[in-house]
């Protein structure tokens, strides 16, 4: 098994020295890979001018799978688009059409008094956000930023769905409800936006190949509400590209932290990209406080979608579950009584559990 790992800029580096520590105890009792590593976003353009290079994506293209920690820096907005440490991320969606990102924000028990929330309201929470990944506004054209007539600037993107797109992440979506609680929630703005007005329209008619999954709508602002009033409510939440990326950072504060939540990003075959949801957090980079935990269980993930090796995959779960009964927590996750460690001292901890 080739694994490519793709640190990035930021925390991605010190939360990703984390993970490939974990997977390399995992090799110590006999699983057998083989890692490869490539700088992707910010890196790779102060390496070598480009945010995806070609040997990166070629690298990625190769291996079974890949573990992506996290890219950006304030320093590159000035940049031309293309340029941007971002365009590494959205660029190896795009060319690995991996069009299906699970972001799965469960409570542990352990962190169930972390949350901004009430403990009663998030204790037991296991939700399953199935977010398209590869249309929408953010690939959408034309975009842009021009100059009127009148001399104003005008910027525009363009939200555009194609009915097969909807379809296949809806199919995507259905599976996964049907091995679960068997309940999907569709989240869309069809009250005032055509391009979710189809997507409602195509989830209805594939829900018909899923007779056995309860199917229920809800608008997006409306879900976000209901995400902090009573997230328990849902089990799957199907949704577009862009309110996947909105409704997911919120999810994950009901779990404690942004920190903890891992991602999977498959294409048509299973084959992955598998990242923490969070961002290259510059306000701590460097600092040795990142909680690695989000990209550990991102490789648990891999093991499981990808790589075929479910029992690796449950061992490392169950080994974050010990460090979290054991008191230990990064700085995000605080609360009265509990071990505040920093990024290494978290990985170690896990990697002693293993
Ligand atoms: P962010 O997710 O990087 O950080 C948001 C907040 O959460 C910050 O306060 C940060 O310190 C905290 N945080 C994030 N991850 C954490 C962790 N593992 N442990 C502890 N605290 C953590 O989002 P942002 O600040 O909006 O964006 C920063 C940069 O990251 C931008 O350049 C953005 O484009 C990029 N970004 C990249 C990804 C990605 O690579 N997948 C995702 C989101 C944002
Ligand atoms: C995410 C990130 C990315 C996104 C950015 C960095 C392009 O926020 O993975 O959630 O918007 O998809
Ligand atoms: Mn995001």
């Amino acid at each position: 098994m080739k694994i490519a790992v793709l640190p990035g800029d930021g925390i991605g580096k010190e939360i990703m020295t984390q993970a490939v520590r974990v997977l390399r105890r995992l090799g110590e009792d006999g699983l057998r890979m083989e890692i490869e590593e490539a700088p992707v976003g910010g890196t790779a353009y102060d390496l070598a001018g480009d945010p995806l290079p070609e040997a990166t994506l070629k690298l990625a293209r190769e291996a079974d799978a890949i573990l992506f920690g996290a890219v950006g820096d304030w320093k590159y907005d000035t940049l031309s688009r293309p340029k941007r440490p971002e365009q590494g991320l959205l660029g190896l969606r795009k060319a690995l059409n991996l069009f299906a990102n699970l972001r799965p924000a469960q409570v542990y028990e352990e962190l169930a008094s972390a949350s901004s929330l009430r403990p009663d309201v998030v204790a037991g929470l296991d939700i399953l956000i199935v977010r398209e990944l590869t249309g929408d506004i953010y690939f959408g054209t034309p975009r842009g930023i021009s100059t009127l007539p009148n001399g104003e600037r005008e910027g525009y993107n363009t939200m555009r769905y194609a009915e097969s797109e909807v379809r296949r992440i809806a199919r995507v979506a259905f599976e996964a409800a049907r091995k679960r609680g068997k309940r999907l929630c569709s989240v869309d703005k069809a009250n005032v936006l055509e391009t979710t007005e189809l997507w409602r329209q195509v989830v209805i008619e594939t829900g018909k190949e899923f007779p056995d999954v309860d199917l229920s709508h809800m608008y997006v602002d409306n879900c976000a509400m209901q995400l902090v009033r009573n997230p328990k409510q849902f089990d799957v939440i199907v949704t577009g590209n862009m309110f996947g990326d909105i409704l997911s950072d919120e999810a994950s504060m009901l779990t404690g932290s942004i920190g903890m939540l891992p991602s999977a990003s498959l294409d048509e075959h299973n084959k992955g990209m598998y990242e923490p949801i969070h961002g290259s957090a510059p306000d701590i980079a460097g600092k040795g406080v990142a909680n690695p935990l989000a990209t550990i269980l991102s490789a648990a993930m891999m093991l499981r979608y990808s790589l075929g090796k479910p029992e690796e995959a449950e061992r490392i779960e169950r080994a974050v579950r010990k460090v979290l009964r054991e008191g230990y927590r990064t700085r995000d996750l605080e609360t009265p009584g509990t071990r505040v460690v920093g990024t290494e001292e978290m990985g170690a901890a896990v990697v002693a559990a293993l």
